[in-house]
């Protein structure tokens, strides 16, 4: 008897006899309150996936020798839901997060499952909770899938239990006043990712391990790393996000946009990815070139110095772009260019143009995915 398939059509609801109160959309803090509902679907190694089942968002109830407190059986993804300027609900590229949570559940032996069905339920969640939505460009639906391995065992070994859930936080624009460019510090005595590890999987243990040095950073007048790998000292990513940078090209004169290649230690972004897409689609070969490729913390500091470094960026889901306006490494400053009164390089704002376009139904995109 073969394992059950995750299937939307199983979907089972029980309405919340509680409805929660919502915060004026001011007021709204990332990833601190949650909507009425969440989605839950239990999996284990005999039967596959259960019903999914969209209850009351609250508490769960495990065993705490549970396989997820023990030895990091976790992964996670972030997208978020939209209302459209024409009223309908979207989802952005909902099928690139599937698929990388099936690569990440699957590379710490949690189960795959069928993400056109996850996409359905989690399509039916949003539609239940749309209220939730609020009004207005800049805020959206954080969604928040997650994965754990629920077995009640301390043996090392691949989880006979899993649970799949997703809760969502209605969250408004990453800027609330505009941009705000950060300083970052080139951190080279603590890796983030290596060769060969884990660091291109959403895992939740890629990420406890980097609040130390941030809160390190951050003492030092630093909102984030710049997290830097190798003799060659590569630039790899920012915080939790990718990294861009701009350079005018020696050889050619043209600007090139660099981030660092999917060698296994980048997180395959999906905003990295939206932006490399466009980039390449709408920018002049003859004024610019897009390369996946390593930059050294040294090339860009000579850069700057000749006076070649032309703009900075982090990419992420959350804030979609996020502008670098300094970064220190070993005691050396890298200034990076803004353009006048303003707290991001020109390139940085047209990409964060295109992408919310887009995501708003401004423009009609097939990234835009209606729920
Ligand atoms: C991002 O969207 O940039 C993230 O990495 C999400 C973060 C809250 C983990």
């Amino acid at each position: 008897r073969g394992l059950a398939d995750l299937s939307a059509a199983a979907l089972q609801i029980a309405r919340t006899k509680s409805p929660k109160k919502k915060l004026p959309k001011d007021q709204l803090d990332f990833g601190r309150t949650f909507i009425d509902h969440m989605l839950k679907i239990n999996w284990n190694s005999t039967d596959g996936w259960q019903a999914p089942q969209i209850e009351a968002h609250g508490p769960l109830v495990l065993d705490p020798s549970a396989a997820v407190f023990h030895y990091a059986f976790e992964c996670f993804e972030g997208l978020k839901a939209y209302r459209a300027v024409d009223g309908s609900l979207r989802l952005f590229r909902p099928d690139k997060n599937m698929a990388r949570l099936n690569k990440s559940s699957t590379r710490i032996a949690l189960p795959s499952f069928n993400g056109q069905e996850l996409i359905k339920l989690i399509g039916e969640l949003v539609k239940l909770d749309q209220d939730w939505i609020p009004e207005g460009q800049g805020y959206s639906l954080y969604l928040r899938p997650n994965m754990i391995g629920t077995e009640a065992a301390l043996g090392v070994h691949k989880p006979s239990d899993a649970m799949l859930y997703v809760i969502a936080s209605p969250v408004g624009p990453y800027y609330k006043t505009g941009f705000k460019a950060v300083r970052l510090e080139a951190t080279d005595n603590v890796v983030r990712a290596w060769p060969g590890g884990v660091g291109d999987k959403k895992l939740g243990a890629n990420y406890a391990p980097c609040i130390v040095p941030q809160a390190e950073a951050e003492k030092r007048g630093f909102q984030q790393n710049l997290w830097i790998f190798g003799p060659e000292k590569h630039i790899t990513e920012v915080g939790t996000m990718n990294a861009f940078f701009v350079v005018k090209d020696k050889s050619t004169g043209k600007n090139e946009l660099i981030t660092a290649p999917l060698d296994g230690t980048i997180l395959e972004g999906v905003t990295r990815d939206s932006i490399l897409a466009l980039a390449r689609e709408r920018l002049s070969s003859d004024e610019w070139i897009v390369s996946e490729r390593y930059a050294s913390i040294l090339d860009i500091a000579e850069a700057a110095k000749e006076g070649r470094l032309v703009e900075a960026f982090g990419a992420g889901t959350a804030a979609i772009v996020s502008p670098i306006k300094y970064i220190e490494y070993h005691g050396q400053g890298i200034d990076i260019p803004l353009q006048e009164g303003k707290e991001a390089g020109k390139l940085t704002e047209t990409i964060l143009k295109w992408i919310t376009d887009i995501q708003y139904g401004i423009e009609e995109h097939p990234w835009s995915v209606r729920i």
